[in-house]
């Protein structure tokens, strides 16, 4: 008998083989969303989607936008008889034609209303009819386009009112006619949005009530509240909004997983609604690679609270690329980098902590 050379294919070669062809590693943000059963969603504006490389990187990533600004009584509503819904028309197109999801954002909420609005004086009654038509104008012109609303927005006051709601002038200043009556005001709200379009999602979004404190507890109670009385409410947004500081110790995940669990404990769905993740940075905008790591590890982390719990249906960024996150202009440029892709659209740690969150999570048919 002969005994010719065996060839042997050595096992890197074989395993490499597997990994390329036999178990796909999902490429995008997108993809390893589908994989789990997810929308990963980013915040957008308008005048970006004539820039190829935003455009590209939006379509490719995420099934899933939210129009950051095109949406507010600001924008959409110049005068008190008139509706603008040119720029968030713009958005809506993008999304339909890349087979996205659209949320809406949002319909009550105390800033970014128009000086017509804030320096008028309005009844009560004026302005409950005002915000009432604004709402079932605004959420039936998109009735069957926009999935999920946040009907409102901040509503809880914070600091040392955390848990109180806030005096604006939806609820007290001088209100809707529902002034010192608690969350009956929301209540109101949830029900002409439900009107206008009884397929969409209804959500509650909020900022710093990601942990289990005092303003968590208090919209605990409210929607608790709303589900005992049959308002319709589907959802709580959580914004996320999440600043690293230095050597500091990072957000409590374990209070944040509890918090995601009592919200889908009562029916309710949970979205993830504006993530990012501030950093130091220095004149020229950059942080350092130390933080850029830790900010990695943070949007994983937050990525597997969420899709720990069946009912965390979305988790959605504020903005994808540096280039044009909110986070500069609202720190004189001390603050940014929060986001998954750098200023030329290049991937950061924090993008490949994300997708391989999305993509190690157990599907949940049905999420
Ligand atoms: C921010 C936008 O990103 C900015 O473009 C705008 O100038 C101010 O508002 N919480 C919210 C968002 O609910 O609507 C805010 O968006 C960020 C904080």
């Amino acid at each position: 008998m002969s005994h010719g050379p065996k060839t042997r294919i050595p096992i890197w070669i074989l395993s490499a083989v597997y990994f390329a062809f036999a178990a796909p590693v999902p490429d995008t943000l997108r993809e390893a969303a589908h994989h789990s059963g997810i929308f990963i969603g980013t915040a957008v504006r308008p005048a970006q989607l004539s820039e190829p490389a935003y455009a590209a990187t939006l379509a490719r990533e995420f099934n899933m936008l939210e129009p950051e600004d095109a949406l507010k009584w600001e924008v959409l509503r110049p005068d008190p008889q008139s509706f603008d819904f040119h720029q968030a028309d713009q958005l809506i197109d993008f999304a339909t034609r890349h087979n996205m999801k659209v949320r809406g954002h949002t319909l009550v909420w105390h800033r970014q209303t128009p000086v017509w609005l804030t320096a008028g004086s309005f009844t009560p009654d004026q302005l409950s009819k005002l915000l009432e038509a604004h709402i079932k104008t605004v959420v039936g012109h998109y009735r069957g386009k926009i999935f999920a609303w946040d009907v409102a927005n901040e509503a809880f006051d914070e600091g040392n009112r955390a848990g109180q709601l806030r005096s604006t002038i939806w609820y007290d200043q001088p209100g809707i006619g529902d002034a010192q009556q608690g969350s009956a005001y929301l209540a109101r709200c949830f029900r002409w949005a439900h009107d206008a379009d009884p397929q969409a999602l209804l959500f509650y979004n909020e900022a710093e009530a990601e942990e289990i404190n005092r303003k968590s507890d208090a919209i605990y109670a409210m929607v608790r509240d709303f589900k005992r009385q049959g308002v319709p409410i589907d959802g709580i947004g959580f914004q996320m909004h999440l600043a690293m500081q230095t050597g500091a110790a990072p957000p409590d995940f374990a209070s944040i997983s509890s918090n995601i669990a009592r919200f889908t404990a009562l029916g309710l769905q949970v979205h993830i609604t504006e993530m990012d993740v501030s950093l130091s940075v220095d004149a020229n905008g950059n942080a350092s690679n130390a933080d850029l790591q830790q900010q990695a590890t943070i949007y994983r982390q937050i990525a597997q609270a969420c899709l720990a719990h069946p009912g965390c249906t979305a988790i959605q960024t504020w903005g994808f690329t540096d280039k044009y996150s909110w986070i500069g202009s609202h720190s004189r440029k001390t603050r940014g980098a929060a986001l998954p892709f750098d200023r030329n659209y290049q991937p950061k740690p924090a993008y490949e902590a994300l997708r391989d969150a999305l993509e190690s999570a157990h599907p949940v048919a049905g999420r």
